[in-house]
């Protein structure tokens, strides 16, 4: 078992990045009459308490969340992102941060589907109860990766798939299994999109880009000099050719936060 918790990180300058440029995709493609299903392979607790000893703990999130929740004059997908943020805490003083599957079922309509995959005992625990006002959303405890290709394999085809793939990057491995999994989701479902987040490390890892996916990457100041992590990483494999443009308007918007540093395709 990983010992990976998501709690000690969320709301920190990646989650920013990570979920302000999902939520933007999502909206995107909620826009079309076409039903979606959303299927993440590790999708964490689904809501995190920034007061609780692990947020307090690193207090990552205040560079993150915390430095954009108040902020006047966001671009549009960054004000869209915090909005989201501050109706989970009524407008108030920030106290609980939404994860990737709680952002994911408030963009989403009723006639789309979320298939959340996660593994860990207490995690998974955590998650059921997130979602639990989420009538379209099914949490199942397991393996991602296989869960994400089981439904991948046998799926409703009136449903446009979306694939969101976020390992901790415990194991070297994910930095090939991740865009793996991901070229394999989209040669076998050839109108999906698989979103792949990766972690921008001093250390120089990264993952395989494809020609023709699109890229968006963001680099800032490390937490702290014990950290290696130095910018986040979001691929869309799959046929991005009708959403180029307005892919390109997000990434710019969170180019122009975090002060460049664009590798894109
Ligand atoms: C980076 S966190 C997910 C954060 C979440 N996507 C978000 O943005 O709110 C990674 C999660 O993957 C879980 N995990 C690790 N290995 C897994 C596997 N093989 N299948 C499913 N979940 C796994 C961990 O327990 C952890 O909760």
């Amino acid at each position: 078992m990983l010992s990976y918790q998501h709690g000690f990180h969320a709301g920190n300058q990646a989650d920013v990045h990570k979920h302000t440029f999902l939520l933007a995709v999502l909206s995107l493609l909620a826009k079309k009459a076409r039903p979606l299903t959303y299927i993440e392979s590790h999708a964490g607790r689904g809501l995190y308490d920034l007061t609780g000893e692990q947020a307090q703990k690193t207090g990552e999130w205040r560079e993150g969340i915390g430095a954009i929740y108040e902020q006047s004059g966001l671009a549009t997908p960054l004000a869209r992102y915090r909005d989201v943020v501050a109706r989970w805490n009524r407008g108030e003083a920030i106290m609980q941060l939404p994860g990737s599957p709680c952002i994911a079922g408030g963009a989403l309509r009723k006639r789309d589907r979320l298939v959340l995959f996660e593994q860990h005992p207490a995690e998974f625990k955590a998650l059921e109860q997130a979602m639990v006002h989420y009538r379209h959303a099914e949490p199942m405890r397991g393996d991602g990766f296989d869960g994400m290709l089981d439904v991948f394999t046998d799926h409703d085809p009136r449903h446009r798939l979306i694939g969101m793939i976020d390992p901790s990057y415990e194991l070297k491995e994910d930095f090939d299994r991740a865009p793996q999994l991901a070229k394999r989701l989209v040669e076998r479902v050839p109108d999906a999109l698989v979103l792949v987040w990766y972690p921008v490390l001093s250390t120089g890892e990264a993952i395989a880009v494809d020609q023709g996916s699109f890229h968006s990457r963001v680099t800032f100041n490390r937490h702290n000099q014990a950290h290696r992590m130095v910018g986040s990483g979001m691929v869309v494999f799959g046929d991005i050719a009708e959403n180029r443009r307005p892919l390109k308007v997000i990434d710019r918007a969170l180019q122009a936060h975090f002060g460049g540093g664009a590798t894109r395709t």
